[in-house]
């Protein structure tokens, strides 16, 4: 029998390099395990757009009133078959109704070891900065899945590394996403199978 090839929508608002990685890593081998089928942005300028052009991953631009009334979105990828929604640094609240649509369907990656410096308005580098100024002697990534309240579902993994006394906001985010990119795609691919 023929595996199955999870179909995800990636979310995402900034730079994207996690969705760069994760649609490189999808690609990978000749037994696929997941396939990036499109990536939603609420970001015109976001980085991800190009990337996704790059990658010929279909891309497309969501008023952020479309995730408060979100009946359209959740057709929409219902309509795309989307097994998984993952975000890489979507900054939006995800509403109850996109939740209890994909139930324990939705996985987050978050900058820090969560429950520390998460929360609304924690993100990118605020959270390095909040780190940082705690004079915190480790920090790390988290990935969870994603219920009603911001970074507060449940678990699935968490990576720590230890912080040096020079540590800077460029190289902790650095270090930061280069475990992101080592970690988020190994999680899926063990939760997809
Ligand atoms: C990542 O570090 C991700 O963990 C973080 O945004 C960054 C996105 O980087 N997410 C959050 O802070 C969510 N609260 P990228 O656009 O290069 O993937």
């Amino acid at each position: 029998m023929e595996n199955k090839v999870y179909k995800i929508a990636i979310l995402a608002s900034g730079a994207g390099s996690n969705a760069k990685n994760l649609i490189l890593d999808s690609r990978k081998d000749s037994n696929k395990v997941y396939k990036v089928e499109l990536v939603i942005t609420n970001n015109k300028d976001a980085g991800v757009i190009n990337i996704c052009h790059q990658l010929g991953v279909p891309c497309f631009l969501w008023k952020k009133d479309s995730f408060l009334s979100p009946d359209f979105l959740i057709n929409s990828l219902k309509n795309n078959s989307i097994d998984y929604i993952i975000l890489a640094g979507f900054l939006l609240k995800i509403s109850d109704k996109i939740i209890e649509n994909f139930p324990k369907k939705i996985i987050n990656i978050h900058p820090s070891l969560l429950p520390k410096y998460g929360g609304n308005g924690m993100y990118g580098n605020k959270v390095h900065q909040a780190v940082l100024d705690n004079k915190e002697k480790e920090s790390g990534i988290t990935i969870h899945f994603v219920n009603e309240h911001y970074d507060e579902g449940e678990i699935i993994s968490q990576k720590k590394i230890s912080l040096n006394e020079l540590e800077t906001i460029n190289s902790l985010r650095e270090r930061i996403n280069i475990l992101e990119h080592e970690e988020f795609p190994k999680t899926l691919r063990l939760i997809f199978k």
